[in-house]
C-alpha cells in the first residue's frame, strides 16, 4: 500500500525517519509509530501542540466532564480506606493536560479532607509540552503534587493509575499469511512511506499469540503491544502494597483478535477526523490501537498482581456519582482478602 506524503507532514520528522529507513533498509512499523509521537523534538505528543479538547485531535473523558475524575476519586479513597488510611500515593502516568489529576485532587480536597492530607500524586509524563501543561493546570495543588521519571519510582504504597495511555504505545503490526505470522515493515518508495510485509522483527511476536493460544485469521491484521507487556510487569514491580487502574479502549484477546476484525483496530485523530492513515499528516496526527486486556492482565498476573475487576459490570447502571465507587466496595474488599495485597483493575472506556 503506497501513501502520499502529505503536506501536513512534518518535513523535519518526514526526513529523520526517511533517513531512518535508508540506513536500516526499512523498519518495523513500531518504531515508526514511536518516532512519529515521541521523536524528542518533532513528536506528536512531544513538540508543543493542544492535542485534548475541542481546539486539539480528540477528547478525552477526563476532558469532557469533571465527573469521571470524581468516580476515580471515590475508587481512590476506597482504596486508601483499604489500605488503611495511611500515607498513600497515587501514581499517574501519561495525565495529558492533567484534567484527570484536577478532577481528583479536587474531589479528594473537597470530600475527604484527612486523605487529601495523607496523599502524594506523582505525575510522569513523557512530553515536556504536556508536564508544562499539567504544571499549570495543577498549580492549586501545588503542595500535594510533583513529577518524576519512571524510574525514579519505587516501592509504590497506594495506586498506579492511567487513562489512556496504553492505547498510545507504539504496537506492531502483524498479518496473518497462511501458517505465517508476517510483520509490516515501513519502507520509502521515493514518494513516501509505503508498507512491506517481513518475517517477524522478533520471536516475541509469535510467542505472543502462542502465550494466548488466540491467532489471528487468514489474512486478519492484528496489533502486537510488546511495550505494554513490560511496562505492566515493571509496573507490577513498583507496587508495594495497593492497585493498579488502567482505563483504556480495548478487548479481550478473543474479542480483539476475532476474524471479523480484518483491518485491527490501528487509527489515527486529527481535528477529530478519524483516519486509518498513519502515513499522513506525520508528526500532526494521533496513532492508538485498542489494548488487549487478556494479555495486560496476564503479564501482571505472572509478575504477582491479582485481578480485580476487569471491565464495567454492565448489568449495574453506572448510577449517580455518589451510589457507583460505594457499590463496589464489598467486591473489592473480599477479593482483596482473598488476594493478598497488590490487584490491577482496567477498564474499557470505549
Ligand atoms: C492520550 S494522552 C492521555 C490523556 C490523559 N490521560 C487524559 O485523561 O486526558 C497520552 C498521554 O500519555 C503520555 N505518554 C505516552 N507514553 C508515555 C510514557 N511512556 N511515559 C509517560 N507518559 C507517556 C503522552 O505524552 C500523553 O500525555
Amino acid at each position: 500500500m503506497e501513501m502520499p506524503v502529505s503536506q501536513d507532514s512534518r518535513p523535519e520528522l518526514v526526513e529523520l525517519i526517511r533517513r531512518r529507513i535508508e540506513s536500516d533498509g526499512g523498519i518495523p512499523f513500531a518504531d515508526f509509530m514511536n518516532l512519529a509521537l515521541y521523536q524528542p523534538a518533532y513528536g506528536y505528543y512531544m513538540a508543543p501542540r493542544t492535542r485534548i479538547g475541542k481546539a486539539g485531535d480528540f477528547f478525552t473523558s477526563s476532558s469532557v466532564h469533571a465527573i469521571f475524575g470524581r468516580l476515580v476519586a471515590r475508587q481512590v479513597h476506597q482504596m486508601w480506606e483499604i489500605l488503611g488510611q495511611g500515607a498513600f500515593s497515587v501514581v499517574e502516568q501519561g495525565a495529558g493536560e492533567g484534567h484527570l489529576a484536577l478532577d481528583i485532587l479536587d474531589a479528594v480536597a473537597e470530600e475527604f479532607p484527612d486523605f487529601y492530607s495523607r496523599l502524594r500524586y506523582r505525575l510522569i509524563e513523557v512530553s515536556p509540552d504536556n508536564r508544562q501543561r499539567q504544571q499549570a493546570q495543577l498549580a492549586k495543588h501545588a503542595e500535594r503534587v510533583e513529577w518524576c521519571a519512571f524510574d525514579e519510582v519505587t516501592a509504590v504504597h497506594g495506586c498506579f493509575l492511567s487513562n489512556e495511555l496504553v492505547d498510545a504505545f507504539p504496537v506492531h503490526l502483524v498479518e496473518r499469511q497462511g501458517d505465517e505470522l508476517r510483520e509490516v515493515y515501513v519502507v520509502w518508495d521515493g514518494n513516501g512511506f509505503a508498507e512491506e510485509l517481513r518475517p517477524p522483527s522478533t520471536l516475541l511476536l509469535n510467542e505472543y499469540f502462542a502465550r494466548l493460544g488466540i491467532w489471528p485469521d487468514d489474512g486478519c491484521r492484528a496489533e502486537v503491544n510488546l511495550g505494554a507487556l513490560d511496562w505492566m510487569r515493571q509496573v507490577a514491580g513498583l507496587l508495594q502494597r495497593g492497585f493498579a487502574i488502567t482505563i483504556d479502549y480495548g478487548y479481550p484477546a478473543v474479542e480483539l483478535f476475532a476474524p471479523h476484525r480484518r483491518a485491527g483496530t490501528l487509527m489515527c485523530y486529527h481535528r477529530h477526523c478519524a483516519s486509518e492513515e498513519p502515513f499522513l499528516r506525520v508528526g500532526c496526527q494521533d496513532i492508538t490501537a485498542h489494548v488487549d486486556f487478556t494479555s495486560l492482565q496476564n503479564a501482571g498476573a505472572a509478575t504477582g498482581l491479582t485481578r480485580v475487576i476487569s471491565r464495567p459490570d454492565s448489568s449495574q447502571p453506572a448510577g449517580s456519582v455518589k451510589q457507583a465507587p460505594r457499590s463496589l466496595v464489598p467486591k473489592i474488599r473480599r477479593q482483596i482478602a482473598a488476594a493478598g495485597q497488590r490487584c490491577i483493575e482496567s477498564a474499557t472506556s470505549a
